[in-house]
């Protein structure tokens, strides 16, 4: 039988008519973090992510690059979407595309149980579309287009012309369930976050719930509706579905029942999907509604939304290239609260790299293992005796566990990090002021360095932990040259929860080379 809490957390799919930009890496890293850290602290942990595949706006795209949908959505999948999860170095347990025949299949057996049971109608329905958004919008979404679209209806969020929509439809009966979604807000308060989320849900379900359209007849990329195969999915249903297709709903009843129920993490502006139509639909379905769902900000460049249709998209790799893969896993959570908009500069993270990777823990690392291989012939060495700056230093260490995991329980990555922070701080002032290079000089006072430099490694130890959710490369750089791998075990396996306790490193124990974990960055 799994072990641990469950946790299982999901990323939004992709939509793949284009290829990654930093906002969509940003949700990914976020969601890794989070998994990081509850896996290694023993959770039994699921990370899932995929991409989205059907509906119009993938089909438009597709036809105007000359391919079918299934050819665009194969070719972006493997050469765009799945290479992003390396250059960002997600660790994700498993990847659902909505075209999987599993997901097609598992979405049949649902959607004919919300049909069976009364909740979905046919009716005649006309309204405006944004293909952008892949939805119907509501009135106060639609704002009048000016310039090369004056005297048009346009999409708020896309500033694109609305398509009139006039179909014969099936409906999901989700305004049946707006009592119930009230209720859940106030029960369980922490459900949607954060806060200002939550007050935007709430404002948004308390005005009155409208049916769903969830089918189309005017173009077939998507998955048939069971009974009436003329009509394809509504993508919307299609996609949230993957959630539970993914961990086997209608089919492998004992890995549902072990994963379920998702926390999800969403751009804010997914949210009302995620909060109010997905519960719903689950409501409907008789299952339980999702553990919560927490919605992100935006990357903002030049104070818009990034994005590629705005011109102001960036590549992932344009970053990782040159600064690495954990400066962007670092940058993103640590400069950024998570929940709020936050805007990217190169400035603030060269700057960022320079300051806090490289100078305050990348030389911390590299001077702390030189003193012990210049004065110890590179063994760690046995402390004496404690005296009240170690014992300062081992209480910011077990402080910041505490704070760090509290943090994460609460989805504050920024705070976690910031606590963590607190110790490479903390080690730095340590040494300025115990002067170990004073200390070697006098022969008198070994014991001391001796004291000294246990704790500056044995601080390092605790480090290479607690940052191996973000720094997936440097801690385990850090780790193998303390030499701990025998006595202590992998990296991985280190419980984070207990990284805190003081003295797990053994004096006695030989440390390696350590190469630059952050090196300069020369200007192109
Ligand atoms: N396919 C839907 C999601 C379906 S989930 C059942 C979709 N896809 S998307 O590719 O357009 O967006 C995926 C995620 O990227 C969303 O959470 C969105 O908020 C996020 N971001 C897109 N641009 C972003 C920024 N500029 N900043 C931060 N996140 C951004 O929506």
């Amino acid at each position: 039988m799994p072990e641990g809490r469950p946790f299982y957390l999901t990323t939004p799919i992709f939509y793949v008519n284009d290829v990654p930009h930093i906002g969509h890496a940003y949700t990914e890293v976020a969601a890794d973090v989070l998994t990081r850290w509850h896996r290694q602290s023993g959770d039994d942990t699921w990370l899932l992510t995929g991409t989205d595949e059907h509906g119009q706006k993938i089909l438009r795209t597709a036809t105007a690059n000359g391919a079918s949908p299934k050819e665009w959505t194969d070719r972006l999948v493997e050469t765009a979407w799945k290479p992003l999860l390396e250059t960002i170095d997600i660790a994700n347990d498993d990847f659902i595309r909505t075209t999987d025949e599993r997901h097609e299949r598992r979405v049949k057996l649902f959607i004919e149980k919300l049909h069976e049971a009364g909740h979905i109608y046919e009716a005649e329905f006309e309204g405006l579309y944004c293909v952008g958004c892949e939805e119907f919008k509501p009135q106060s979404e639609i704002v009048e287009g000016t310039g090369q679209y004056a005297g048009q209806k346009v999409c708020a969020i896309h500033g694109r012309p609305l398509e009139l929509m006039q179909e014969k439809n099936y409906f999901f009966r989700m305004s049946a369930f707006q009592q119930q979604l009230l209720d859940l807000y106030k029960e369980r308060p922490e459900f949607v976050q954060p806060e200002s989320a939550r007050n935007e849900v709430v404002a948004f379900v308390s005005q009155g719930l409208n049916d769903l359209s969830i089918s189309r007849s005017s173009f077939d990329w998507g998955i048939p509706i069971p009974w009436d195969p003329s009509h394809v999915l509504y993508v919307w249903v299609d996609a949230l579905l993957n959630y539970a297709t993914a961990i086997g709903y209608g089919e492998d009843d004992a890995e549902f029942t072990r994963r379920w129920p998702a926390q999800h993490i969403v751009g804010k502006d997914i949210l009302r999907f995620h909060a109010v139509i997905w519960p719903a639909m689950l409501m409907a379905a008789g299952l339980p509604v999702p553990a919560g769902v927490f919605g992100h900000g935006w990357l903002l460049v030049g104070g818009e939304k990034m994005s590629k249709s705005k011109l102001t998209g960036i590549a992932p790799n344009e970053i990782t290239d040159t600064f690495g893969s954990d400066a962007f896993r670092y940058y993103f959570m640590r400069a950024i609260s998570f929940g709020q908009d936050g805007s990217f500069s190169w400035e603030d993270l060269a700057a960022r790299y320079q300051a806090e990777l490289a100078n305050g823990f990348g030389n911390l690392a590299s001077r702390v293992l030189a003193m012990v291989k210049r004065y110890f012939d590179g063994v760690v060495p046995q402390p004496v005796v404690d005296e009240a700056a170690e014992l300062a230093i081992q209480t910011t260490v077990s402080a910041a566990v505490l704070e760090a995991d509290a943090a994460i329980e609460r989805f504050a990555i920024h705070d976690a990090l910031a606590a963590v922070w607190k110790i490479v701080d903390a080690l730095n002032g340590y040494i300025t002021e115990q002067e170990p290079w004073a200390l070697a000089k006098d022969q008198a006072r070994r014991d001391r360095l001796a004291t000294v430099l246990y704790t500056a490694t044995e601080g390092l130890r605790a480090l290479a932990v607690l940052l191996s959710p973000v720094l997936t490369k440097a801690a385990p750089k850090l780790w193998a040259a303390l030499g701990v791998e025998d006595s202590l075990g992998e990296l991985s396996a280190q419980p984070l929860r207990s990284a805190g306790e003081w003295g797990q490193l053994k004096p006695g124990t030989a440390v390696g080379e350590l190469e630059p974990l952050f090196p300069r960055i020369e200007a192109a």
